[in-house]
Parts: structure tokens; C-alpha cells; sequence
């Protein structure tokens, strides 16, 4: 694994932005996983700086969206297809048709996970999985368990992710309860990871992650037996991280 220790938020959202440009510019047609929440707003800013410069295409990427609140409709402020649509896709030349998110309103929502996972695998899989991680050590939507969860599932989000994520809704009563999300074995299976983190309330998530036992308890702990992830940082997120093979930009 690598980490990358960015000064502030600002270096961490360049750094991974660059990261996901070296992916679009050496496969243009690669299939990238996606993320929301609001580490990664800075990542999808400088993107959308870079295509406006001409620097950078999304027209023949494809994308897949980790997650969606169930109950949410696509033009909701909240939910996870109006983040993307607004943070990026509606900002660049990606093809509506290329972008994957679940749909939170699936009226079965079992079918509509066993779509998702077709459409993954249709897609060939994932080239380049982005991915937050919660204050529980969640990715995606996939909370504290004891066990993990292979293919995309419905998700009872626990007291701490809806306690995380009041802040974006009117009120407590407001969060959605249930979720959408893709499961570990296909964030697993994408052949690189990003994952961005930031601010010192996910310092300890990303120790025990990283440095404590791998178990479902601890969901992004999966990450330490994937070959290929790259953890970048700001300094209050990473403070808890041994220091010997941390790159300091
Ligand atoms: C949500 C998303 C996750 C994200 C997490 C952290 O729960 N489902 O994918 O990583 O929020 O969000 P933030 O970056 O706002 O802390």
C-alpha cells in the first residue's frame, strides 16, 4: 500500500484527482467506481478545473456509484445520483448513459441489487475504485458486521452513519434508514483503490483500518489484503499512521 500525506484538504483533493486523471489518460475508456460524501467534492472540483483546461476527457469513460439512500429519487438534493450529477457528471463530457448509480427507489430492491451487480459485471469490472471511508471505518455503505457482505446489498445504516450524516438533511428524522450499496467483493476485485480521507475525526477509522485487524467490524480494514491501494491523506487523518513509508507531498 502507499500514503500519501497532503499538507490540507486542498493537496489531498489535487493528489487524487491526479491519480484519477493518469487512470482516465492511460485507459480512456476505463471503468471508474465512484464515490460520495464530502471528502471527495475537492477530488471532483479539480477534475472538472483539469477537462475545462482541455487537459482531460470523460467521454468514453464508464462509472459505477458505490451506493444510493433507498427511498431517495434521482432529483432529491440528498441523494447520491443528484451529488454525482452535480459534482461532476452535469460539469463534464461523460455520457449519461456510461453512469451507473443503484436506484433508491427500486421497488424491489433484491432485483435491483442483482442488477447492479450485473451491470459491474457487464462492465468488466472496476479499474479504479474510489472511496471514502466513514467515522466507523464504513466504505460505501457497508456498516460494522460480522460478517462481509460480498455482492451489492440492502443495508440498515447504523445510529453513527445517520448521527455522520444529519448534518446534510433537515433533520435527524430525515436520514434515510436504509441504503443501497455495493458490496465488498466487487470493491475487492477493482484492480486499484483510491481512498481519500481527511480531517482528525477519521484519524482513529483510518488507524484501526490500516494498522488493527482485518474484520468486517471494521469494514475498509478489507483494504489491507487488496495488492493495489493508495491511501491519501491530509496530516490530521493520517496522524495516528506509522510514519516509516508515509510520502509526504
Ligand atoms: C457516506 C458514504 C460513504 C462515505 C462516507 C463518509 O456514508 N456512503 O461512501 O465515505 O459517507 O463521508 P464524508 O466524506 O462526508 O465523511
Amino acid at each position: 500500500m502507499r500514503i500519501y500525506e497532503c499538507a490540507d484538504y486542498r493537496a489531498m483533493s489535487r493528489q487524487a484527482a491526479n491519480i484519477i486523471s493518469a487512470q482516465v489518460i492511460m485507459k480512456p475508456e476505463c471503468v471508474l467506481g465512484l464515490a460520495t460524501g464530502s471528502t471527495p467534492i475537492g477530488v471532483y472540483d479539480q477534475l472538472v478545473e483539469w477537462y475545462k483546461k482541455k487537459d482531460l476527457s470523460f467521454l468514453r469513460v464508464r462509472s459505477v456509484n458505490l451506493d444510493e439512500y433507498r427511498g431517495l429519487s434521482s432529483t432529491h438534493e440528498q441523494s447520491y445520483r443528484y451529488f454525482m450529477q452535480t459534482h461532476l457528471f452535469d460539469r463534464v463530457d461523460i455520457q449519461p448513459e456510461n453512469t451507473h448509480v443503484p436506484n433508491g427507489l427500486a421497488a424491489d430492491p433484491d432485483a435491483e441489487c442483482a442488477r447492479y451487480d450485473q451491470v459491474i459485471q457487464d462492465l468488466g469490472g472496476i479499474d479504479l475504485q474510489l472511496l471514502g471511508m466513514g467515522r466507523n471505518g464504513h466504505i460505501g455503505f457497508n456498516e460494522p458486521s460480522d460478517v462481509f457482505v460480498m455482492g451489492t446489498h440492502l443495508v440498515n445504516l447504523t445510529e453513527s452513519t445517520i448521527e455522520a450524516n444529519k448534518r446534510f438533511f433537515a433533520s435527524e428524522a430525515d436520514v434515510p434508514r436504509q441504503a443501497l450499496t455495493m458490496g465488498i467483493m466487487h470493491i475487492m476485485q477493482a484492480k486499484k483503490i483510491l481512498v481519500v480521507v481527511s480531517g482528525e475525526d477519521k484519524a482513529e477509522a483510518v488507524a484501526k483500518a490500516f494498522t488493527g485487524p482485518v474484520t468486517p467490524q471494521v469494514p475498509a480494514s478489507i483494504l489491507q489484503i487488496h495488492p493495489d491501494v493508495v491511501l491519501v491523506g491530509d496530516k490530521a487523518a493520517l496522524v495516528h499512521l506509522d510514519r516509516k513509508g508515509v510520502i509526504e507531498l
